[in-house]
């Protein structure tokens, strides 16, 4: 439990957060189209190698979360992903869960796979250098009945067992109960929907027998989905989303890295450091954010060799950013500022 324990305080020791990079095949073309890039292993393994080797971020990110394959795939001059960021104070993790799939009978909700021979697999990933790792349940909202307790339920215990599994191979378990913003729904609705489930999701922990203290959380934020057309400002999301943290996550849990869900980048830095400059607070609260550290890395990149020094200078940027968020310093215009 010592070791669980002292990954977890480095992984969000001030300043620092995590940067996931652990975007499974499909997911990942799914980027690479919107730069019209090929998604060829040497096209990933490329930009995975842009993402690590940026000068300075070991300041902020404490750890990254891999891909299957990123693990197992080495630098241009020949060394393994894992030793390349363990070299540099950043920990290796890795995504063990195998996505979501339907929930059968139940239209619209879905189980996230992968428990079969993760006792074996985790071994493996430790031998290639991973300290912790990451499983995604999956939770959509939509009307009154979606989701249904048991589709809670259901990936509450996934989650439960794969965090016991980590933690029996002394391995750190983040564990992301992800409720979607990408519905109509308003916040106030996040909010009940994000706190039965991690109501839910505690019991079935403690019932699997797994220690708080050691594990790390990755929750949504508590936001408007996307199609909501009330706007909610920065403040109503910060005060929401720590009301409900407060109430459903013991104390006894280190700390708190946010999935960015597909807001913006500044969105994401901006809520963060609103929940931050607000007060103290039993867990850390950092971030373990996609699409909100890499979208503008990606645009900037667009695949060419030419642009890897600026894309790696707006990678240094949003990690900056969010390591002054962690701290409750970071505003909106530092973003435009040449040298901020
Ligand atoms: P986003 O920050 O893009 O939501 O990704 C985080 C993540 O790891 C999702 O599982």
């Amino acid at each position: 439990m010592d070791e669980l324990k002292s990954v977890a305080d480095a992984i969000v020791a001030h300043q620092k957060g995590i940067l996931a990079a652990d975007e499974s095949n499909p997911t990942i073309k799914k980027r690479f189209d919107s730069i019209k890039l090929e998604s060829t292993e040497e096209n990933r393994r490329r930009y995975r190698e842009l993402l690590f080797t940026t000068e300075g971020i070991e300041r902020y990110i404490s750890g990254v979360i891999l891909f299957d394959e990123t693990l197992r795939q080495n630098s241009r001059d020949g060394t393994p992903f894992a030793e390349l960021l363990s070299s540099r104070g950043i920990i290796p993790g890795i995504k063990v869960d195998k996505g979501a799939k339907a929930l059968a009978l139940h239209p619209g909700e879905k189980i996230t796979e992968g428990l079969d021979g993760l006792r074996e697999r985790l071994a493996e990933y430790k031998q290639l250098g991973a300290k912790f790792a990451k499983w995604r349940g999956v939770i959509q909202i939509d009307g009154h009945d979606i989701p249904s307790t048991y589709g809670m339920h259901a990936n509450a215990h996934a989650l439960a067992r794969y965090a016991a599994l980590c933690q029996e191979a002394d391995i750190l378990p983040i564990v992301e109960p992800e409720v979607l913003m990408d519905g109509p729904n308003d916040m106030d609705r996040c909010e009940v929907v994000t706190s039965k489930m991690l109501e839910i999701l505690f019991a079935e922990l403690d019932a699997h027998r797994v220690i708080f203290e050691g594990i790390l959380l990755k929750p949504n934020m508590v936001i408007a989905g996307m199609k909501c057309t009330h706007e909610s400002s920065v403040q109503q999301v910060a005060e929401a989303t720590a009301r409900c943290l407060r109430r459903y996550v013991p104390s006894a849990v280190p700390g708190i890295v946010f999935l960015s869900g597909g807001q913006s980048a500044e969105d994401a830095t901006d809520h963060l450091n609103a929940m931050n400059a607000m007060g103290s607070y039993p867990w850390q609260l950092s971030f373990s954010y996609g699409r909100a550290l890499q979208a503008p890395v990606l645009a900037a990149w667009g695949g060419k060799e030419n642009n890897v020094a600026t894309a790696q200078k707006i990678f240094f940027k949003r990690c900056q950013l969010n390591g002054l968020a962690r701290e409750g310093k970071y505003n909106r215009a530092m973003e435009t500022a040449t040298n901020s």
